[in-house]
């Protein structure tokens, strides 16, 4: 796939939340990332439904929700009435029934499956999963804020992931959540990834549409 760029809106201007999504909608971004966060899977709340709607009123491009929140299998419909069309959930959040529950739910309802993994996870807990969901979140950062340092263990990750994926035949794509920037986004879409989350990288410079622009054709 060709690499695409999805913005992180917990790094957005919660005062302009608007213009910074059609700040989005104007740039080279792919999709909108929305990270919820419950307080409980992660130490930290970001925002929850109405905050997601006020979103998706305005994004013309689809909205890619990363659950960070226990029991996610209780939210997952809620999300499809939202018009998510990528929904992750993490894998520690669940159990095997869980997260067997989670993905039938995602897919019945029209959306596609994400599983994400922090960074203390191995990439060989989801080989069983592989072939069931349409994408890997690789976390290169403890989830829960943006901003935080890239773990440099997570490139390797990535490459494990992508001969794994290969390995099953799976038809998944690798995206990457935390910590990304002009100084890794091209070796790890070299090494499979294809999606990339972008936080402060998108929106902490003056100019977030020259930073995604930055982004997606870095080499
Ligand atoms: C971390 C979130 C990320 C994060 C990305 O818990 O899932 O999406 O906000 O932010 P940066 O790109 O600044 O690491
Ligand atoms: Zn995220």
């Amino acid at each position: 796939m060709a690499r695409l760029i999805a913005p992180s809106m917990l790094s957005a201007d919660f005062g302009n939340l608007h213009r910074d999504c059609r700040l989005v909608n104007k740039s080279a971004a792919g999709w909108f990332h929305l990270d919820v966060m419950d307080g409980l899977f992660v130490p930290n709340i970001s925002f929850g439904f109405p905050v997601c709607k006020a979103i998706a009123e305005v994004a013309e491009k689809p909205l890619d929700a990363h659950l960070m929140i226990v029991e996610p299998w209780r939210y997952i419909e809620r999300f499809a009435q939202l018009g998510v069309k990528y929904l992750s959930v993490h894998y520690e959040a669940c159990n095997d029934r869980h997260l067997k529950d989670c993905i039938k739910q995602i897919h019945e309802l029209g959306m596609y499956a994400g599983v994400a993994i922090n960074p203390e996870t191995p990439a060989e807990v989801l080989i069983p999963w592989l072939r069931q969901i349409d994408y890997v979140v690789v976390m290169g950062v403890h989830p829960g804020y943006s901003g935080q340092k890239y773990i440099p263990e997570t490139t390797e990750k990535v490459a494990v992931l992508a001969e794994m994926i290969a390995g099953a035949e799976a038809d998944c794509f690798i995206e990457v959540d935390g910590g990304v920037g002009l100084s890794n986004i091209a070796e790890l879409e070299k090494l499979g990834a294809g999606v990339f989350v972008a936080g402060s990288a998108a929106f902490s410079s003056g100019d977030p549409k020259a930073a995604i622009r930055a982004l997606r054709d870095a080499e």
